[in-house]
């Protein structure tokens, strides 16, 4: 425990409640009052600080559960591929009662009988192209046979695929070594085949020049907003006297995006160069990595590669006789999606429930980390910046299309023969390509209906839809051209002004078969859990929106339900702290508006008329008990004439 405490500023030990209630939670089995207690003693925090996260958090639990317990992913992707009817096996295979809705196995966990096993639905576990996905303890287990559970519980270690081959529509430079049959994430084999030979590189040059290469390269950030990397590290001041921190988000929650993972668990060293090149450029001397609580393994991997990179001397004190000293430790979170918005991260890197921040300061580079100069990039991002010193940043920019440039890891999940990752350069390969060539095309027989080209939160494409996009030429003029889903350019400028968005690169195909109020139904399940609910629009609409579909679903709509949901989308959106807002409005807004016939279709039932207002007995007596003589007079309204009070 003091080991974990070290990790944070002497003034900051609050940081480190998070990493000993997993430390608790592993040795104890759950979070009791007890530990609650000393967890608050030990970092001289009032309980109700160390409580709050308990209650926030979605991993830690207040009772145990069983000796084995069993994570189930129920977001789409896991959905289509049939991950309630595996919980339903789960349930009948153990024992354990049914509880109703999803919710409700997570606080209590539902144990089975004998104590033996417990289950949970968990949201997306980011392994989205190998479904129905489980993580057993703390193994995942990938294409689960639903129809065989005893195997499932018999066999409960790892059975992460790999995906070797190069598809020729690719161009790979992260993933340049993944996949190689003697490619191993150690780091001798990492030093065998060039690694940390950018690090030295950049060990010898001006930082400036590292950052001016940065910005040359164009890159965009691929954690989702696609904001340019280059300028958001010159917000750092050169002479900056507050330490700079820096912040690898390896939260990978967004449902449809799986890639910062395969990363992480195929090749550690390059993000690790990446962070360390990064530290250099920004005079950064502590990195956090933090990463998903639900990466156990990936945590481990990164420890390991740390301590590795420490044994040559690519980091801690004086790296490689540079006089440069830089520390990185992994932080791991507790299963909240909200975590991977940066703003939300910074808190519950600091300890506290994941809130996202009021704005301004509009970037974490003003006021981040410990209230210092922060720059959170993603891991994929951190990747590409040790091939930019490779490259440079003009080379690196010729990658791609002007104002996307460089590759991008898409994940392809969902309806299509051959699910998995390609690395493109951006742009350089359109929507139908992607779908028909790199993943093998659609089931047999079936037909596309719709692509969400960017994580469950960009808005879904309808396949008949025709686009309107304006497109660069080569002497640099633009003309506008109609095309089809198909001929989409998969890339950031392309997707939004195909009224969608490139996000997380997280590409979800469903076909013919698919019900659109049952898809937007389970998206809104998964934003609905995961508001953090500190603005009401969000808190409330999102879970508006998701107790409608779910009527819809169950044959209870009514005629107005299509409208309402636009209401309630149209109300959230702009209205709310963080881009969550977004994110949980794009979805319902896009599909209602896109597939109306099928909405229409499923809220049949006249409006009921409203129910008279219901009041408790206390209200009533409140009521009697308000006083109908003004409280105070407003001079001001009295001037303009109005009798008024205040
Ligand atoms: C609700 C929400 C969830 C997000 N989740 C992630 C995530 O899991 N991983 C990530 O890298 N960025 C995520 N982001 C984006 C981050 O806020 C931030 O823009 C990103 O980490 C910056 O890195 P980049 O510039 O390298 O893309 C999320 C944003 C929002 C609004
Ligand atoms: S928009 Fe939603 S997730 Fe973001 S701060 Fe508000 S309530 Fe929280
Ligand atoms: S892992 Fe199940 S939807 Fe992503």
């Amino acid at each position: 425990m003091d080991e974990a405490i070290a990790h944070y500023p002497e003034d900051h030990r609050r940081s480190a409640a998070m990493p000993l209630l997993h430390l608790w939670q592993e040795h104890f089995g759950f979070i009791s009052d007890e530990g609650v207690l000393w967890i608050a003693a030990k970092l001289s925090l009032q309980p109700i600080k160390i409580l709050e996260l308990v209650t926030f958090y979605p991993m830690f639990r207040q009772h145990p559960a069983g000796k084995t317990h069993i994570r189930v992913c129920r977001t789409l992707s896991c959905a289509m591929a049939g991950s309630y009817q595996l919980m339903e096996n789960l349930f009948a295979a153990t024992g354990i009662e049914r509880r109703g809705h999803a919710d409700a196995m997570h606080n209590p966990i539902s144990v089975s009988p004998d104590g033996n096993y417990s289950v949970e639905f968990v949201e997306c576990l980011a392994s989205c192209g190998t479904p129905p996905v489980c993580m057993i303890g703390e193994e995942l287990r990938e294409n689960v046979d639903v129809g065989s559970i005893a195997d499932l519980l018999r066999h409960q270690t790892s059975n992460i695929k790999h995906q070797t081959s190069a598809h020729p529509l690719e161009h790979r430079l992260i993933f340049k070594n993944i996949g190689r049959e003697d490619w191993t994430t150690d780091i001798d084999c990492y030093l065998r085949n060039s690694g940390y030979e950018q690090l030295k590189e950049a060990l010898t040059m001006p930082r400036s020049e590292i950052v001016d290469k940065v910005k040359n390269s164009g890159l965009r950030g691929r954690g989702g907003a696609g904001f340019p990397c280059g300028v958001k590290w010159s917000f750092i001041k050169p002479d900056e006297k507050k330490p700079v921190y820096l912040i690898c988000n390896a939260d990978e929650s967004e449902p449809g995006t799986f890639k910062d993972r395969y990363i992480i668990h195929e090749d550690p060293h390059q993000l690790l160069e990446g962070i360390l090149i990064s530290c250099f450029a920004l005079n950064a001397r502590t990195a956090f990595i933090y990463i998903r609580g639900e990466f156990p393994e990936g945590a481990k991997i990164l420890e390991r590669a740390i301590e590795q990179a420490r044994e040559h001397n690519f980091l801690g004190r004086d790296i490689l006789g540079s006089g440069f000293d830089v520390e990185v430790y992994v932080h791991r979170g507790a299963g909240a999606y909200i975590c991977g918005e940066e703003t939300g991260l910074i808190e519950s890197l600091e300890g506290k429930r994941g809130y996202p921040r009021i704005k301004p300061p509009y970037f974490p580079a003003v006021l981040g980390l410990y209230m210092c100069p922060t720059i959170v990039n993603n891991v994929e991002t951190l990747c590409h910046i040790k091939h930019i010193i490779a490259m440079g940043g003009v080379n690196y920019a010729r990658l791609g299309r002007p104002n996307n440039t460089g590759t991008r890891i898409v994940c392809v999940s969902g309806d299509v023969q051959r699910p998995g990752y390609f690395e493109i350069e951006v742009g350089a390969v359109t929507m139908g390509q992607l779908i028909y060539e790199m993943a093998g095309g659609l089931k047999p027989g079936r037909k596309l209906k719709a692509v969400i080209p960017g994580g469950s939160s960009a808005k879904v494409l309808r396949a008949d839809e025709r686009f309107k996009l304006k497109q660069q030429q080569t002497d640099g003029s633009t003309i506008e051209r109609e095309m089809s889903i198909d001929e989409i350019p998969m890339d950031f400028d392309s997707l939004a002004a195909a009224g969608s968005m490139a996000g997380s690169g997280g590409v979800i195909v469903l076909d013919d078969s698919r019900d659109m109020v049952w898809a937007l139904n389970n998206i809104n399940e998964f934003y609905a859990h995961e508001s953090c609910g500190q603005c009401t629009p969000c808190r409330e609409g999102s879970l508006w929106m998701q107790k409608i579909t779910d009527r819809m679903l169950r044959g209870g709509g009514v005629t107005e339900d299509p409208k309402t949901l636009k209401t309630i989308g149209d109300n959230i959106a702009g209205r709310t702290i963080c881009a969550f807002g977004e994110a949980c409005a794009w979805p319902t807004q896009s599909f209602v508006q896109k597939f109306p016939e099928e909405f229409a279709a499923r809220a049949q039932k006249p409006v009921p008329p409203p129910l008279p207002p219901e009041y408790t007995p206390e209200e009533l007596m409140e009521q009697e008990e308000i006083s109908v003589t003004p409280l105070a007079h407003d001079p001001g309204w009295e001037k303009a004439g109005a009798a008024g009070t205040i």
